[in-house]
Order: C-alpha cells, then sequence, then structure tokens
C-alpha cells in the first residue's frame, strides 16, 4: 500500500476516536515511521510502504488512538530552538514555558556569566535553552524525580551542556550550594483534584503536576527558598498557573520580593512572573 492510502486509514482511525489533530498526528507519525521529514512524507504520498513500515505506523496509531501524547510515541519535542528527548518520566515540554527562557534572555547579557538554579528541571527544557544561547553561564538543576534526572542528563550531553551543568536529586526544601543570579522554575501547580479531570496529560507523571490541594504548594516553597537562595538583587522567574497571579504576587512581596514583569501567555492567560530579591 501507498503511503497515501496508510496515512487515510490513520486519519479514519483517529477521527473515530475523537483526535481533533488526527491530520497532523498520522503525518507526524508517518514521518517518524519513515524516518524522514513531514515535507518528506507529503511530497513521497505515492511512494509505496513496506510491510514492515505499516506495521510499525500502525502500532503508532493505535498508541496515538488511546491518547498517548504524540511526544511520548515519537520521543522528542521541539523546544524553543532546540530538540529535546522525552519520555513518560517527565512533563512534556509546552511552548508556554518559551516566555521564560524569552524572560532568562532578556535578563542576561551574551557576553556575561552568570550562576543559575532550575528547580524541577524535568527534561531539562529550559536550562539547557538558555545555556545554549549563553555560553558564560552555569546552572545547578535539581529534581525529586530520579529519571527525569536521569533524561535531562541525556539532554544535556546531546547538547554538549555537560560541563556547564550540574544536577541534583533534591527537594527544593533541601538544596543549598551558594547563592545564584537567576533562579528559574516551572513547578507542579495543578490542584490534586484537577488532575484527574485533565485528559491526556493524565499521562504525564503527577509529580510533574500535582501542586497540592491549593495548587500553590510547590510555588510557595519554590520562592521561600528562592529568597535563601538568591543574591541580593537576583532574580526569579516563576511560571504558574492562569489563575494564581493574585495570590502569587501577594506571597511574593510578603517575601520582599519586587515584581519586575507579568507575561502572558499565547491564550492570554498570566503565566510568567519575573520578581527580584530585594533584601
Ligand atoms: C511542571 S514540571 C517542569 C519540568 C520542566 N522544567 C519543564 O518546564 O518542562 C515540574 C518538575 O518539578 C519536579 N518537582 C516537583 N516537586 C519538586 C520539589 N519539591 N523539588 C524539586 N523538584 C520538584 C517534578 O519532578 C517535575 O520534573
Amino acid at each position: 500500500m501507498k503511503i497515501i492510502d496508510n496515512l487515510k486509514d490513520g486519519y479514519e482511525i483517529l477521527k473515530e476516536n475523537n483526535i481533533s489533530s488526527y491530520k497532523i498526528d498520522c503525518e507526524i507519525l508517518m514521518s517518524q515511521t519513515l524516518n524522514i521529514s513531514r515535507e518528506e512524507v507529503l511530497l513521497n504520498l505515492e511512494k509505496e510502504m513496506k510491510e514492515e513500515e505499516k506495521e510499525k505506523y500502525f502500532n503508532y496509531i493505535n498508541r496515538r488512538k488511546k491518547d498517548v501524547p504524540i511526544a511520548y510515541i515519537t520521543k522528542n519535542k521541539n523546544f524553543w530552538r532546540e530538540k529535546f528527548i522525552i519520555n513518560e518520566s517527565t512533563l512534556i515540554p509546552r511552548p508556554d514555558s518559551e516566555h521564560l527562557v524569552e524572560q532568562a534572555l532578556k535578563l542576561i547579557k551574551k557576553d556575561k556569566s552568570k550562576r543559575i538554579l532550575d528547580i524541577g528541571v524535568g527534561s531539562g527544557c529550559l536550562s539547557i535553552s538558555i545555556l545554549k544561547e549563553r555560553p558564560y553561564c552555569e546552572c545547578d538543576a535539581i529534581d525529586l524525580s530520579k529519571n527525569a534526572l536521569k533524561l535531562a542528563k541525556i539532554n544535556a550531553n546531546l547538547h554538549q551542556l555537560s560541563d556547564r551543568i550540574k544536577f541534583y536529586k533534591r527537594d527544593v526544601d533541601n538544596f543549598y550550594n551558594g547563592k545564584y543570579d537567576l533562579v528559574i522554575s516551572n513547578p507542579p501547580y495543578i490542584k490534586k483534584h484537577r488532575i484527574k479531570y485533565l485528559g491526556a496529560i493524565n499521562y504525564e507523571p503527577k509529580i510533574a503536576l500535582d501542586g497540592g490541594l491549593d495548587g500553590l504548594e510547590v510555588i510557595r516553597k519554590v520562592i521561600s527558598k528562592s529568597k535563601y537562595l538568591l543574591k541580593i538583587n537576583g532574580k526569579l522567574i516563576l511560571e504558574i498557573g492562569y489563575d494564581q497571579k493574585y495570590k502569587v504576587m501577594s506571597f511574593l512581596r510578603e517575601k520582599s520580593f519586587f515584581i519586575n514583569r507579568i507575561i502572558k501567555d499565547y491564550g492570554n492567560n498570566t503565566r510568567c512572573i519575573v520578581s527580584t530579591n530585594k533584601n
């Protein structure tokens, strides 16, 4: 059978299973199957597929029809300007988190050397994206999850940054390794009881999502701890949930942070707060 025929069969299967992005998903899975770009798939629609290629493609389709996220099937995800290896032990990097990278790059000039801490490093997408563009900076990265750290190390190796990023399996509560110029964090911030309603996101590790009863448990820890981990005038760049702005701002002020910027995401929700450790 030709590529086009298998694509069409894939569309039907995913459509029947209410996968709204069925068209693009099939094309991505076909490109993964044949190890060519999506554009090349579309330029070779009349090409015949081998039996083993067909089998591989429909294995992918059968996982996708159960709502397994594409990134967990293809094992990679583009974020900022890089490609990251992804697996089920980490959150899939979100385009909205690119705002944290953008803000960090605005704060750090290209020729400056700064000490950065990434709290809840996950796949490593934030710190690796920043270090790639700021060659004199160094980063410590912590996470509670051993498997997330394993993957972040693989990504650091892949991007040739192993000498500038150090990993620690640690709770933010128990970490001290000197003072930093910048702390970045995309902590878990979903209310515990909401997690089960999140659909496909349920394939992602709870530890990356669960912000406790009010969704703010880890955010509060990150802010309190950053107070001690940041130099005076050091910056904290924090990702938050769409409805957490006022509570987080008030907690930051309570801890004597000055709020510099509030950034909205692509859906016009407040997603990122930049603040300064004043004293
Ligand atoms: C929302 S994910 C963010 C991952 C990645 N930084 C990103 O932006 O895609 C949060 C990460 O924080 C880690 N984490 C959760 N609680 C933590 C804690 N108390 N201390 C350190 N890391 C924690 C989780 O294991 C998870 O990898």
